[in-house]
């Protein structure tokens, strides 16, 4: 048996034996790339020194670099899919290339490791018009002893890697694979079949090639090595395991569901299993990040609400999913120290999240309880059971749990149909971020600049008072913040009305709609705003009906259902006959 502590030490010491320096793993959010969320592979934080810059602890680098890759989300579950994984790797900047490389890599296998030189496969690029046929790699592994028919020539889809973002240093690699005693008929079966022979479990690449905008690949500077092996499935590979789940560092935490859960469900498990662990690094990471609408907050938070959901599938308190993070930080904190560091807070932020959920959830709840009196033919629509989810966060399997309760049917298949659609969507929305950065950002500040005009409105309602006007409005990706002329503090009483008037704006999912007008016009038509000089002739002015009408730039939501729920977190004095509320939209 080898555990993960062992396999890490292994691979440092030796390449620390072969003069690399050993450097500490870098933060999951990386420094140098704004086109992704996470660090996906060990080179992400050394991209500086791929492209040319000198690394202070010279031209051979050894790690075991923590990397989150949520693409394949949905997968999770199943045997070897994980968000969260560590990768080892190791570095040549324009020092080694691929002869020391690949016979670094079949010495550690197989004399290390003693993985048999006859259960090792091989692929390497075949070439095109950006690279040539990387026969060196193929007669290297060939002088090795790899014998010919295990290796094999790929296209640029299988042996090309990277840039890890939009841009950057990418080049053909040479992946290792084991390979396993399942059989498969196809006759042209090799490493890109997806039958289970072949495991990859390490790829190197030869970094030539600085990918542009414009997706030209320019020659690097200099000629490096970027390695890496996927920790998790090496360890299960070298332990005969099926799944990376049976490994060292999930045990503890598997006991704990194991112990508490009401049923068993090995998905359910795994997915625990991994979006906690996931969750752990993302809370304790030297970056710090916390569930949030955004960006990287916004992944943490669905891993930890996925888990609250699946806990709840196995029918575990969510009290338990805590002790799994604890045993996270147990399991990991002596390699990766910020866990111990952060531990307090990886806790505290945790059970807020975990605590704000079950809310959200109740209300769900409640709102499904009103819901199903009005249903007649005992079936609850897909787009019903679509809009519990995407506005409540609710969770389909509960909305099915529920209806079973009361008798009731939900059809999963137009629901399916809803989900497909929205993803989709946002999957087209992910892209532009990725090309972008700021798509997201947009799009948050445009459902707070709405909720702002619902704001007002409803504070004009509530004292019944149209002369309630903006006096002031800030918006960050966050929060709002609004100034309106009132001369004293609003009682906690009149905060909740305005607040449930936003609210009850939301659910029901009214248009926002734009329309141009002269000023005039806008004017004689009621919308407010403050009519000065600022203005052009023509107006946009964004209407919410039955709501607001106002004279404003924009950009605003499409719908009001799109806001998720209004919060008001804070009022107090701006100035003399001037209040301020902060507000946010929750999921
Ligand atoms: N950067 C390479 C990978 O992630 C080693 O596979």
């Amino acid at each position: 048996m080898i555990t993960s502590n062992e396999l890490r030490k292994k691979y440092i010491d030796f390449f620390v034996k072969k003069n690399h320096a050993h450097i500490g793993s870098g933060s999951l959010i990386p420094d140098n790339d704004p086109t992704v969320l996470f660090t996906t592979a060990g080179m992400h934080p050394l991209v500086p020194y791929l492209l040319g810059e000198t690394h202070p602890l010279g031209k051979r680098l050894v790690n075991v670099q923590k990397c989150v890759r949520t693409g394949d989300i949905g997968e999770v579950g199943d045997a070897t899919h994980c968000t969260f994984f560590e990768m080892l790797g190791n570095w040549s900047l324009g020092d080694y290339f691929k002869k020391e490389s690949i016979e670094y890599s079949y010495e550690f296998l197989t004399k290390e490791l003693n993985i048999k030189p006859e259960n090792i496969a091989i692929t390497v690029f075949a070439g095109d018009d950006d690279a040539p046929r990387d026969t060196e790699s193929a007669n290297h592994w060939l002088r090795l002893g790899i014998s010919e028919d295990k290796i094999f020539y790929l296209d640029k889809k299988h042996n090309w890697w990277g840039p890890a973002g939009q841009t950057g240093p990418c080049g053909p690699d040479t992946e290792i694979f084991i390979i396993t005693d399942v059989k498969c008929d196809k006759p042209d079966c090799s490493p890109a079949c997806d039958c289970g022979k072949y495991v990859e479990i390490w790829n190197n690449v030869f970094m030539e090639y600085n990918k542009q905008e414009d997706g030209a690949y320019v020659p690097l500077k200099q000629k490096n090595v970027d390695t890496g092996m996927g920790l998790e499935r090496t360890v299960a590979m070298l332990n005969g395991y099926d799944s990376v789940y049976e490994i060292d560092v999930f045990q503890k935490a598997l006991k704990v569901l194991k112990e508490n859960a009401t049923l068993e469900n090995e998905r359910a498990f795994r997915i625990i299993l991994d979006h906690l662990r996931t969750a752990t690094f993302m809370l304790g990471d030297e970056k710090g990040i916390t569930p949030s609408n955004l960006d990287q907050g916004y992944v943490l938070r669905r891993l930890i609400r996925r888990s609250i959901r699946f806990a709840r599938v196995i029918m575990l308190e969510a009290s338990h999913l805590t002790e799994i993070v604890k045993t996270y930080i147990d399991e990991y904190g002596d390699f990766y120290e910020e866990l111990k560091t952060n531990e307090n807070k990886i806790i505290e932020e945790f059970e807020k999240e975990v605590e704000k959920f079950a809310k959200t959830l109740e209300q769900g709840i409640k709102r499904f309880e009103k819901m199903v009196e009005h249903i007649r033919n005992k079936v609850i629509s897909g787009k019903t059971a679509f809009r519990l989810y995407d506005t409540f966060g609710f969770p389909i399997e509960m909305t099915v749990e529920l209806a079973q309760e009361h008798g009731f049917e939900v059809d999963v298949e137009e629901y399916e149909k809803c989900f497909k659609e929205h993803r989709e969507k946002s999957q087209a929305g992910s892209e532009q971020k990725f090309k972008g950065g700021l798509a997201d950002n947009k799009e948050v500040t445009a459902k707070l600049h709405t909720a702002t005009h619902l704001l007002l409105c409803a504070l004009q309602k509530v004292f019944n008072d149209p002369n309630i006007q903006q006096r002031g409005s800030n918006i960050t990706a966050e929060r709002l913040r609004f100034d309106f002329n009132f001369d004293r503090a609003l009682s906690k009483e009149e905060l909740q009305q305005v607040e449930d008037l936003v609210n009850e704006a939301i659910q029901k999912e009214i248009p926002v709609t734009c329309q141009e007008l002269p000023i005039e016009q806008a004017r004689a038509e009621g919308a407010c705003g403050i009519f000065n000089d600022k203005y052009s002739d023509i107006v946009k002015v964004y209407s919410i009906e039955g709501y607001s009408k106002e004279i404003c730039g924009g950009p605003h939501a499409k719908n009001t259902k799109e806001l998720g729920k209004f919060k008001i977190i804070k009022e107090q004095s701006s100035s003399s006959g001037v209040r301020r509320i902060r507000a946010i939209l929750e999921d």
